[in-house]
């Protein structure tokens, strides 16, 4: 299937290719006139809600164009620590922007819990089908930033299924084996064989 990935954020759709391109499924970025698409957030709807008003927004854009039927990916996703309630999670860009990772660093010392998890919730729409799915990957935060591979958390991210080292230090390739965002594009690849919900 071609899929059109509405997003702003390249890291993501390298991921996603890297999933769904072995499973026979091709990904682009969605470009409208020229720009990926920007959209707003309810992020008090968390994950999930945003993730469904994404798909909502990308498929009011493409309506009338000539992208109309093309099956569309949105994805939201976020990082959870255990020692705050559903914190950052769906705030994770704001929240990475205003105090940084070192910040969150100090937090995570604060509370003295260092578990931590990244959640994706993606759903993909085309016509008139829509499936969705979700992914986890657990883990816990690093005493300092490691590495420069990925983005975002990546650097104090040390997941479970790894060696010890963190996303940045892992690298792309173990980091699409193991993360939330490949357990939620592969469940997806697995849903378009069946019907939708
Ligand atoms: P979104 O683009 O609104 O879904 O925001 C995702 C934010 O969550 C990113 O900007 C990061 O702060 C964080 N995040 C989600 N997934 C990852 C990941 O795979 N690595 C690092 N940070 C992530």
């Amino acid at each position: 299937m071609r899929i059109l990935f509405a997003t702003g954020n390249e890291n993501k759709i390298v991921e996603a290719r890297e999933v769904l391109v072995p499973l026979g499924h091709s990904v682009e970025g969605l470009v409208i006139n020229g720009l990926r698409p920007n959209f707003d957030e309810p992020k008090h709807l968390g994950l999930d809600g945003v993730a469904e008003s994404k798909i909502r927004q990308a498929m009011e854009l493409i309506q009338g164009s000539e992208l109309e039927g093309s099956a569309i990916l949105v994805e939201d996703s976020g990082i959870f620590l255990d020692g705050f309630p559903e914190w950052p999670g769906a705030e994770s860009s704001d929240v990475e922007k205003e105090i940084g990772l070192n910040g969150i660093i100090e937090k995570v010392k604060e509370s003295g819990n260092s578990g931590a998890e990244y959640r994706a919730v993606a759903i993909l729409s085309n016509e008139n089908q829509v499936w969705k799915s979700k992914g986890i990957c657990r883990g816990k935060i690093s005493d300092h930033p490691r590495g420069s591979n990925g983005f975002g958390y990546d650097p104090i991210f040390i997941p479970e299924e790894g060696d010890g080292g963190t996303f940045g230090e892992l690298g792309n390739e173990v980091k699409n084996q193991i993360s939330h965002r490949k357990k939620a594009m592969l469940g997806l690849s697995n849903l378009l064989k069946s019907p939708s919900r």
